[in-house]
C-alpha cells in the first residue's frame, strides 16, 4: 500500500504530464473547489507529509486538508478527471476532523475520519464511559485501522473494531456521498468493514458501544521457552488450552524479543477471577503470574499504550524506520512448530537486529472475534477452526533499512508457511508487507473473500480511483 502508517491519509490515483504542471493544475482545481490546501513545502505540507514508517517517504502531487464531507467530495471529483499517468497522489490529510460525540441515548457515537484512538478512547470515556473495542497504539487513526480489522486487548471479549461500525458516510468514486449500514448500500457497506481504503473515502463513522467496566485486570506471566524444545513443548500445550478453554475474558498476547519471552494480558474481572481462569493454563506450562494489577479503564489502556500522551491529536512527528510483516495461522502442527522454534532460537535470538514478535492469542471457541460469521463483512480471518492466532514480525534499523532486514524476517515468516497449506494461513493488512505483488496482496489479505470484493470494485470504482499497489482490482 501507499505510505504506510501515515495516520488516517487517503491516497487518490492521480496522472499527470509532469510533476509541475500536475501540481498546478490540482491546486488550482482544488481552490476552484474551494478545498484547502498546503501550499507545497510550507511548514504545514512537511507536517501533513509526515509517515509513521521512516523507511516509506514519498512526494505527493498535492495535499487537501479537508475539514468537511463537501471538501472530500470536491476533492475526490476533481482527482477523478484523470491529469495524466505517472507517479504522485493527491493526498487528502484528514487529522483535522477529528471530532467524536457520543449520542448517550443511544450509546451510538459519531467519530470523524481523522480522529487518533487515544482520542476516540478518551472522549468516549469523558462523555459517557463508553468504548469499542480497538488496538493498543493511541496515535494509530481510527480509519485505516477499523476498516481493515483492528485487534486489542479486547478483542477476545470484545471483537474488533471493524466490528463496532454501525454505519459510516462515504465519498464515492464519482464524488458522490451516500450513507452505508446494515440497511443503506449493504454492499458497499460489506466491503467497507475488511477493505475499506479500496471502496471510498469515510467521511464520518457511526460506531456502536460498549459500558467500560469498572476495573480490569492486567498481568504478565513468563515463558520459560529459553530452548526449541521447550518452544515446542509450550507453544504445543498453549494452542490446545486456547482451543477449547481460553475464557471470553481474557485477552493474550505473546510478545518476543531479543531479551524476554513473556505473555501480556488484560482480564475483565478483578485479580481473584483471573486467577481461577488462567490456573489451568498456568499448571500446563509450569509458570506463574506477575505484574497483576486491577486498573481502571484509561489507566489500562495507557498501561499497554507505550505512549506517555494517550489523548493524541494534530500535530504528530514520531516515526521509526522498520520493516513489518504479519500472518495468521490455524494451530501449528509438529513438524511447523519445530522449524518455527529453530529459527525462533537460531537466527532470532542470536542475532543483534532490533526485532520483536507479537503473536496474539485471537481465535478459539470462545473467541468473540471468530464467533461473527466469516462472510458477514470482508474481513476475511473468522474460521473458527482456521484463525487461532495473529502475528506481527516488527524489525527496526536505524539510518538506511538493510537488505538482511527483509531477508530475516521473510525467513522467519517461511518457517511458519513452508509446512502449512495454502488455507491454513493469511496475513492482515492492517500490518501491510508492501513487497508482496498485488496477486498475492489480494489472495492473502481477503481469502475467501476476494471474488464478491472485486465485485463490488467494478460496480464502484470500475477506473480505480482509489488505487494504491495492493488495491482490490476490479473484476473483468
Ligand atoms: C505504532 C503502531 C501500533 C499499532 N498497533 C496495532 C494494534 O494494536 N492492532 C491492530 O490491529 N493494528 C495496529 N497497528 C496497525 C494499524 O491498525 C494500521 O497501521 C492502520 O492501517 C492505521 O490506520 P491509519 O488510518 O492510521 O493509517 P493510514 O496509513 O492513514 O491508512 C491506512 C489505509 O486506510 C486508508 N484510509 C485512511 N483513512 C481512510 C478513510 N477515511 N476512508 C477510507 N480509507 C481510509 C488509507 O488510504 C490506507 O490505505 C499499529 C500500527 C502502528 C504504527
Ligand atoms: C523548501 O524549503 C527549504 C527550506 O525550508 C528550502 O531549502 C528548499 O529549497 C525548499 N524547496 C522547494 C522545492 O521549494
Ligand atoms: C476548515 O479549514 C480551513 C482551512 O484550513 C480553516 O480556516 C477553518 O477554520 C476550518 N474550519 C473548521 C470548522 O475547522
Ligand atoms: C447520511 O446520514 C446522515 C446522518 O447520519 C445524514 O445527515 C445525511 O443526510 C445522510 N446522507 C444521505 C446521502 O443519506
Ligand atoms: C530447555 O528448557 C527447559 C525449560 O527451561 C529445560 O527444562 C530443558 O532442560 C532445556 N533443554 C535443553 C535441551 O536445554
Ligand atoms: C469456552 O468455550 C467452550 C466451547 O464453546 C465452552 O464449553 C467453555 O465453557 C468455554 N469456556 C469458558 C471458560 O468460557
Ligand atoms: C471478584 O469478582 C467476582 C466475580 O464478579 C466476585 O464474585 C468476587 O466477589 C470478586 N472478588 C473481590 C475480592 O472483589
Ligand atoms: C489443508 O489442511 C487442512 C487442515 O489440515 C486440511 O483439512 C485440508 O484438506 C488441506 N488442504 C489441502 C488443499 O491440502
Ligand atoms: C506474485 O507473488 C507470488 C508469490 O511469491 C508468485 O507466486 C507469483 O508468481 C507473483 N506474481 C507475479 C505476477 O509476479
Ligand atoms: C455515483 O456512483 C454510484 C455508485 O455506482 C451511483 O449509484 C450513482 O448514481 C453515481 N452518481 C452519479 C452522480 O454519477
Amino acid at each position: 500500500m501507499r505510505p504506510l502508517f501515515v495516520f488516517s491519509i487517503i491516497a487518490v490515483a492521480l496522472a499527470a504530464a509532469s510533476p509541475h504542471a500536475k501540481r498546478a493544475a490540482i491546486d488550482d482545481c482544488l481552490k476552484t473547489a474551494k478545498v484547502p490546501v498546503d501550499a507545497p513545502n510550507s511548514s504545514d505540507w512537511k507536517v501533513d507529509v509526515h509517515t509513521f514508517n521512516q523507511r516509506l517517504l514519498y512526494t505527493p502531487a498535492a495535499i487537501a486538508i479537508p475539514n468537511t464531507t463537501e471538501h472530500i467530495q470536491a476533492a475526490v471529483s476533481y482527482a477523478s478527471f484523470g491529469l495524466g499517468g505517472e507517479n504522485g497522489h493527491l493526498v487528502l490529510q484528514l487529522d483535522r476532523m477529528d471530532e467524536v460525540t457520543l449520542d448517550t441515548n443511544t450509546q451510538i457515537a459519531t467519530v470523524q475520519p481523522g480522529a487518533r484512538l487515544g482520542h476516540v478512547a478518551t472522549l468516549l470515556y469523558k462523555q459517557g464511559k463508553r468504548a469499542f473495542s480497538h488496538g493498543t497504539c493511541p496515535a494509530v487513526g481510527v480509519s485505516g485501522h477499523s476498516l481493515h480489522g483492528g485487534f486489542g486487548f479486547s478483542s477476545h471479549t470484545h471483537g474488533l473494531a471493524v466490528d463496532w461500525i454501525a454505519g459510516a458516510t462515504v465519498v464515492l468514486a464519482n464524488g458522490t456521498a451516500v450513507n452505508a449500514s446494515d440497511t443503506e448500500n449493504t454492499d458497499l457497506f460489506w466491503a467497507l468493514r475488511g477493505s475499506g481504503s479500496n471502496f471510498g473515502v469515510v467521511a464520518a463513522f457511526k460506531f456502536k458501544t460498549f459500558a467500560v467496566p469498572s476495573l480490569v485486570t492486567t498481568f504478565e506471566i513468563n515463558l520459560p521457552w529459553t530452548n526449541a524444545s521447550a518452544i515446542v513443548d509450550g507453544w504445543g500445550k498453549l494452542q490446545d488450552w486456547l482451543k477449547v478453554d481460553m475464557a471470553e475474558e481474557l485477552n493474550m498476547r505473546i510478545l518476543g524479543n531479543g531479551y524476554q519471552t513473556q505473555l501480556q494480558g488484560l482480564y475483565y474481572g478483578n485479580s481473584s477471577s483471573l486467577k481461577t481462569a488462567v490456573q489451568p493454563l498456568l499448571t500446563k506450562l509450569s509458570t506463574t503470574l506477575s505484574n497483576v494489577q486491577e486498573l481502571d479503564w484509561m489507566t489500562a489502556f495507557q498501561h499497554y499504550s507505550y505512549s506517555q500522551e494517550t489523548d493524541i491529536t494534530r500535530p504528530y512527528s514520531q516515526g521509526e524506520t522498520f520493516y513489518s510483516k504479519s500472518l495468521v495461522t490455524s494451530a501449528l502442527p509438529a513438524n511447523v512448530l519445530k522449524n518455527v522454534a529453530n529459527y525462533w532460537v537460531n537466527k532470532a535470538r542470536s542475532n543483534r537486529r532490533s526485532w520483536y514478535i507479537i503473536i496474539d492469542l485471537y481465535g478459539g471457541a470462545n473467541s468473540t472475534v471468530t464467533k461473527v460469521p466469516a462472510d458477514a463483512t470482508s474481513y476475511a480471518h473468522r474460521d473458527p477452526e482456521r484463525d487461532l492466532f495473529l502475528y506481527q514480525f516488527y524489525d527496526t534499523a536505524w539510518g538506511t533499512y538493510p537488505a538482511e532486514g527483509f531477508d530475516f524476517l521473510n525467513d522467519w515468516v517461511e518457517a511458519f508457511t513452508n509446512g502449512l497449506n495454502a488455507t491454513q494461513w493469511g496475513m492482515y493488512i492492517n500490518y501491510a508487507d508492501p513487497l508482496l505483488n498485488r496477486t498475492q496482496a489480494q489472495d492473502v489479505y481477503y481469502r475467501q473473500n476476494l471474488a464478491r470484493l472485486k465485485q463490488i470494485k467494478k460496480a464502484l470504482d470500475p477506473a480505480q480511483v482509489f488505487y494504491y499497489p495492493q488495491a482490490v482490482e476490479p473484476a473483468k
